[in-house]
């Protein structure tokens, strides 16, 4: 059986994708592993249970760096010392550049709380509530140099039900995305695993 895929995950908050990614790695067969874990901001429940798994952690914060690209070459240099095979966004709410995706030399993947190209940027679930829409959901895509707008792998529906609330809703929609972000990566690291396999070694 081919080596799990090396997944560095990227997180700003609570991390339960993180959680879900982690926990389907404990499972025989799952085809990706996180490596490290690394933030933004200090504080985040996402490192602590990076931390809680043994795995290396790192914060790369942007209030240390005299500008944005300064601290988008850091986060660049950390994430590739750990050789990844895909990069995941869980809950990360930062936009990399377009020069930290041609520099990690792995794909990005990002999940966001809402069924894309609808509601995109930080308040996915305010605004599609305030939109009144009847059905939402989660997307998981690849990241490009855009917000919220690469090309979508995998989207899972989610009602939106009378009395709903942002918290409640959203609460819904990550129960759904845990599960859809578990998914898409399998299909992708087994793929990625049978490429690899092909590729004559050196
Ligand atoms: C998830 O719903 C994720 O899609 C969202 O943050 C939540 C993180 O949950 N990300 C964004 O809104 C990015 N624009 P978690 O910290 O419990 O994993």
């Amino acid at each position: 059986m081919p080596a799990p895929r090396r997944l560095v995950v990227l997180v700003s908050g609570t991390g339960t994708l993180l959680q879900a990614l982690l926990d389907a790695a404990a499972e025989p067969g799952y085809p990706a592993a996180a490596v490290a874990v690394g933030a933004d901001r200090d504080g985040t429940e996402g490192v602590e249970r990076a931390r809680r798994a043994g795995l290396p952690t790192f914060v790369e914060r942007m209030g240390e760096h005299p500008d944005r690209a300064s601290w988008d070459r850091a986060l660049l240099g950390r994430v590739r010392s750990h050789a990844p095979d895909m990069v995941v966004g869980a809950g990360f709410m930062k936009v990399v550049s377009a020069a930290f995706l041609d520099g990690i030399g792995a794909p990005m993947l990002n999940t966001h709380p809402s069924l894309l190209p609808a509601f995109p940027g930080a308040h996915a679930v305010r605004d599609a509530l305030a939109a009144g829409v009847a059905v939402t959901g989660a997307t998981v895509h690849r990241v490009d140099a855009g917000l919220d707008t690469g090309p979508v792998l995998g989207r899972a529906e989610v009602p939106v039900r009378p009395g709903d609330t942002a918290t409640t809703l959203h609460e819904r929609i990550k129960t759904q995305e845990r599960r859809l972000l578990v998914e898409v990566i399998r299909r992708l690291a087994r793929a990625d695993a049978a490429t690899a396999s092909r590729e004559p070694q050196t």
